[in-house]
């Protein structure tokens, strides 16, 4: 499988606060046809490509600076998988699950009525790499202006 590239991430994020729209709409539909591939997924849509979901989930990696395993919980050693994807085993899946809603409300309550950049918020805005942002304000680039 290729790297996520940016435009794949952009894409993706996109595809996801469409998606969220999506969700309940979903929710209500008795019957659906099931891919099959994903088994828990909660928020994104059921019918998300293998693509998509893959290319958000290395934007969130990539955002915190963590790799799969700070979420996803590993299978028992001499497993033919790795991780067990729909586990929700690890506490940071569902923090992500929030963060993933916070995102959304974010986004479609706030920014999208007062943004004339046209930027939304993404998990990189906060995270930059780090899993827990880092608040401090930026050193100072210059000196502060004389007293007038
Ligand atoms: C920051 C936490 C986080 C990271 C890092 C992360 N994931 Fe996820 N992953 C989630 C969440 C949350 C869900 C469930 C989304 C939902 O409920 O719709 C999920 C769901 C999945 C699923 C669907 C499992 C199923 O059957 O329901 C797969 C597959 C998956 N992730 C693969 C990956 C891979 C591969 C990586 C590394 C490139 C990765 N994830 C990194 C949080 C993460
Ligand atoms: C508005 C800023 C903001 C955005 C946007 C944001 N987060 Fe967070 N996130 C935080 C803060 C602050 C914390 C630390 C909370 C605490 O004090 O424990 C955090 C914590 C987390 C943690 C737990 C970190 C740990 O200790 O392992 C995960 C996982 C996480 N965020 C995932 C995400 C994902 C995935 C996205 C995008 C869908 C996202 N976050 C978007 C602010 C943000």
């Amino acid at each position: 499988m290729k790297l996520a590239r940016p435009i794949v991430i952009a894409l993706s994020v996109s595809l996801f606060l469409a998606a969220c729209a999506a969700v309940q709409q979903q929710k209500a539909q008795a019957a659906r046809a099931d891919t099959g591939e994903f088994h828990n997924l909660q928020l994104f849509p059921q019918n998300i490509t293998h693509d998509e979901l893959i290319g958000n989930m290395r934007g969130f990696a990539r955002a915190l600076g963590t790799r799969c395993d700070h979420c996803h919980a590993a299978n028992p050693p001499g497993s033919k998988e790795q991780f067990d994807f729909a586990s929700d085993a690890k506490p940071e899946k569902n923090v992500a699950r929030a963060m993933l809603r916070m995102v959304h409300a974010a986004n479609n309550d706030y920014l999208a009525k007062v943004n004339p950049h046209g930027q939304m918020v993404t998990c990189n805005t906060c995270h930059r790499g780090h899993t827990v942002p880092d608040t401090n304000a930026p050193a100072e680039s210059a000196p502060p202006p004389p007293p007038s």
